[in-house]
C-alpha cells in the first residue's frame, strides 16, 4: 500500500458527492433520522443532534429521548418528533423500516443504558452513527465491537478513541491503529481533530480541511453526529456520508467564525451556517 490511499476532501470531490434535491420528491425520499440521546442536564446535546439532522434535509426526524426532555425537545425543535421514554424504548421504532440512527449525544452511560444498546446492536443490521457515550460504553469491552454493524460510522474524539482502541504515542501511530481496526471490523472512523480523518474499511484516509479552533466548545460533535445521520437517511452511501458531513460541519464553522469570530461562536451559529453551505454547493 502506498500514499495513494490518503485523500484531501477537496471541493471536486464535495461536487461529486453532492446530490441536489430533485423536484418531484417528498419527504419519504428523504429518509428517517432518528437521534438516541440526551440525559438530565444533557438533553442539550439531543437538541443540537436533531437541529442539525434537519438542517441538513433529512425527511422525517425523530428524537428517543428520557421524558424529561419532552418539552425542551419539542420546543427547540418542533419540526422533530419525540419518542418517549429513553433508549429503553429504542426497540418500539426499530420497525421504523430504513430509519437511520444516530446514537450517542449526551445518552449517558448508566448500567441499564448499557445493556439495551448492546441488545439493540446485536439485533441491528443496517449502519448507524455511534458517537459520544454509546462509544463510551462500547469501550468497555473489546467484543463490543463486533456488534457494530459493518458499514456503521463512528466518530471519536481523540479521547474515545483511545477509550475505544488504546493508547497510542502520536497521531501517526493512531493513524495507523484506526487503519486497522477500521479494516477489522469493517466500519468507517471518523477520528475527530483539527483536520478529522475518515478511514474506511479498506484502509483509505480521507482528511477534512475545513472547520477552525471555534469548533473546540462542547456542542460541536452533536452537530456532526446529526449531519452525518442525516445524509446517510438521504441515501448517502456510509463513504458518502461521513465524508461530505465533516466537510458541512467545517465548513458551516469557517463561516460562523467569520460572521461571529472563533472565540464567540457558538454551536447554535454553526447549525445556523448549514443552510449558508448548501446554498454555495446548489
Ligand atoms: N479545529 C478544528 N476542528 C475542531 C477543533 C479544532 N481546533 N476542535 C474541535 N474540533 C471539531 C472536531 O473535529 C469535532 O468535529 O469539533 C468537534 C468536537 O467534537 P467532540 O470532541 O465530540 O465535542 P462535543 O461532542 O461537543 O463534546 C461534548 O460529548 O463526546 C462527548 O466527551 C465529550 O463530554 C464531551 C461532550
Ligand atoms: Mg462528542
Amino acid at each position: 500500500k502506498t500514499e495513494s490511499d490518503d485523500f484531501v476532501i477537496d471541493d471536486d470531490l464535495i461536487l461529486k458527492i453532492f446530490k441536489p434535491r430533485a423536484d418531484f420528491t417528498h419527504k419519504g425520499t428523504y429518509g428517517k433520522s432518528i437521534i438516541v440521546g440526551g440525559s438530565y442536564g444533557k438533553i442539550g446535546a439531543a437538541v443540537l443532534a436533531i437541529k442539525s439532522a434537519l438542517k441538513t434535509g433529512s425527511g422525517l426526524t425523530f428524537v428517543l429521548a428520557p421524558n424529561c426532555g419532552y418539552e425542551i425537545l419539542q420546543t427547540s425543535a418542533p419540526e422533530a418528533m419525540f419518542i418517549e421514554g429513553g433508549v429503553k424504548n429504542i426497540d418500539t421504532i426499530d420497525e421504523q423500516e430504513n430509519a437511520v440512527y444516530g446514537i450517542g449525544p449526551g445518552l449517558g452511560t448508566e448500567k441499564e443504558t448499557e445493556k439495551t444498546l448492546l441488545k439493540f446492536l446485536e439485533n441491528h443490521k443496517s449502519p448507524l452513527i455511534l458517537d459520544a457515550d454509546a462509544l463510551n460504553m462500547i469501550s468497555k469491552n473489546e467484543d463490543h465491537l463486533k456488534l457494530i454493524p459493518k458499514k456503521s460510522i463512528i466518530t471519536p474524539h481523540p479521547k474515545e478513541f483511545e477509550r475505544l482502541f488504546g493508547k497510542t504515542e502520536n497521531s501517526f501511530k493512531r493513524l495507523k491503529v484506526a487503519k486497522t481496526k477500521a479494516k477489522q471490523f469493517g466500519f468507517y472512523i471518523v477520528l475527530k481533530d483539527h483536520h478529522t480523518q475518515v478511514v474506511n474499511p479498506e484502509g483509505k484516509v480521507f482528511y477534512n480541511i475545513t472547520g477552525n479552533s471555534g469548533l473546540a466548545k462542547g456542542g460541536s460533535g452533536d452537530i456532526l453526529t446529526g449531519i452525518i445521520t442525516s445524509l446517510l437517511a438521504q441515501k448517502y452511501s456510509s463513504e458518502d456520508a461521513a465524508i461530505l458531513g465533516v466537510w458541512l460541519h467545517g465548513k458551516a464553522a469557517d463561516l460562523a467564525a467569520e460572521k461571529h469570530s472563533k472565540e464567540a461562536m457558538q454551536p447554535t451559529d454553526v447549525i445556523d451556517e448549514i443552510g449558508n453551505v448548501f446554498l454555495d454547493l446548489n
